[in-house]
């Protein structure tokens, strides 16, 4: 008798569910996307059957729409966790809500982070002008502001560093609930991806360095060779992934201090930041969360050679210079938005930044 299709649906129609579908076709899997109103699923068009989120449609309904998944996961954290409750009465859905329920909260995320144990930058909860100019009185200057809800790529957070910008922040801020958190000195910003199966096994990539543009990510540089702070971040994500029952890929974004690893954040998913790996590593970070969720063996994680991965931010054409890879998502274009990514090998670390910076000029001149 031939094997029954393995079919994961994914909600989210993003390069994301684009990238876990590309990497997952190879294994002989097939996909479903749930696309809410009004979502642009140009991405994931030609990857499988797309369905629209209707309202108020059952848990069941929905289920049989999807196409009866195996397993149903997310490629976005804002998602709606009542929905993926209903739809786990019908098949396993991975990572398990309640871990969308903390990551889609700052203050639900921070909490659950100090919980496990893990060190973040000091922080107060704020709601409205008073409480806000209060946790200012508390924290000092500078902080950054986020509002708890909606916030990425460094979209709905203010950094402040005198009463006139917290004056304008608290204007745009209003009446979102937000967390008020002391800026933190660090040297760069590394990220950690880990997986994680059913069965319990965990593999992580090497730490990878980040670089920022106006709170985007625009460089990651992998492996970052640091053993010391490669267990210390290994440590953080494994208690996570232990302490939540996790299943599939896990990513941990930390500020590099004198005093070691800050936790700034949490991904329950697979991360830019771990777009590297599509070809820096044997086992992409998309085919591993895959692997995680349906309970395969995990792939290898180990990079081999140095790897650098370049955001395409409002910028869809392809650099002229040698590179190791193009991925365009099909997104219309659109001031600072992910077009998509370049991917850079070289067994020099120095011709690597060099290449890198070569390319970085040629797309953002
Ligand atoms: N407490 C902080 N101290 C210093 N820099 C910060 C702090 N919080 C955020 N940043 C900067 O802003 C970027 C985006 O913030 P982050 O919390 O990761 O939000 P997002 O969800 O938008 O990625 C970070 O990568 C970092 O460069
Ligand atoms: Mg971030």
């Amino acid at each position: 008798m031939s094997e029954r299709t393995r079919h994961i649906a994914i909600v989210g129609c993003g390069q994301l569910a684009q990238m876990m579908a590309q990497e997952g076709q190879p294994l002989g899997i097939t996909f479903s996307f749930l696309a809410e109103e009004g979502e642009n699923t140009s991405c994931v068009e030609g990857l499988g059957e797309l369905i629209k989120l209707e309202e108020h449609e059952s848990g069941e309904a929905l289920y049989q729409a999807l196409g009866r998944p195996e397993v149903i996961t997310a490629e976005r954290e804002q998602v709606d966790v009542a929905l993926l409750r209903k739809l786990q009465q019908f098949c396993p859905v991975y990572p398990d809500p309640h871990i969308f329920e903390k990551a889609q909260h700052r203050l639900r995320e921070k909490l659950a982070l100090t919980e496990s144990g893990l060190p973040v930058a000091p922080f107060v909860p704020a709601l409205g002008a008073d409480e806000l100019r209060r946790a200012l009185g508390t924290l000092g200057y500078p902080v950054f502001i986020k509002s708890c809800e909606n916030g990425y790529d460094g979209k709905n957070q203010w950094r402040v560093k005198n009463q006139a910008q917290l004056e304008g922040a608290i204007e745009e801020a209003q009446s979102q609930a937000c967390v008020v958190e002391a800026a933190v000195d660090f040297s760069c910003e590394v990220s950690l991806v880990g997986v994680r199966s059913v069965s319990g096994e965990v593999k992580t990539y090497p730490l990878t360095e980040n670089l920022h543009r106006q709170g985007t990510l625009l460089v990651s540089k992998a492996p970052f060779h640091d053993s010391q702070l490669m267990r210390q971040a290994q440590g953080y994500l494994d208690k996570l992934m232990r302490d939540w029952d996790y299943v599939g890929a896990l990513t941990l974004e930390c500020f590099v201090t004198t005093e070691g690893l800050i936790v700034n954040e949490i991904a329950p998913r697979v991360h830019n930041s771990g777009h590297w790996t599509l070809v820096g590593a044997e086992s992409s970070q998309f085919a591993n969360h895959l692997r995680a969720i349906l309970d395969m063996p995990l792939g290898d994680t180990q990079c081999s050679s140095p790897t650098a991965m370049i955001n395409m931010l409002g910028v869809n054409k392809s650099p002229s210079q040698k590179n190791e890879g193009v991925w365009l998502y099909g997104k219309s274009l659109k001031e600072g938005r992910k077009m998509g990514h370049v991917i850079l090998v070289d067994n020099c670390v120095h011709q690597l930044s060099r290449r890198s910076e070569a390319v970085i000029d040629e797309l953002y001149r």
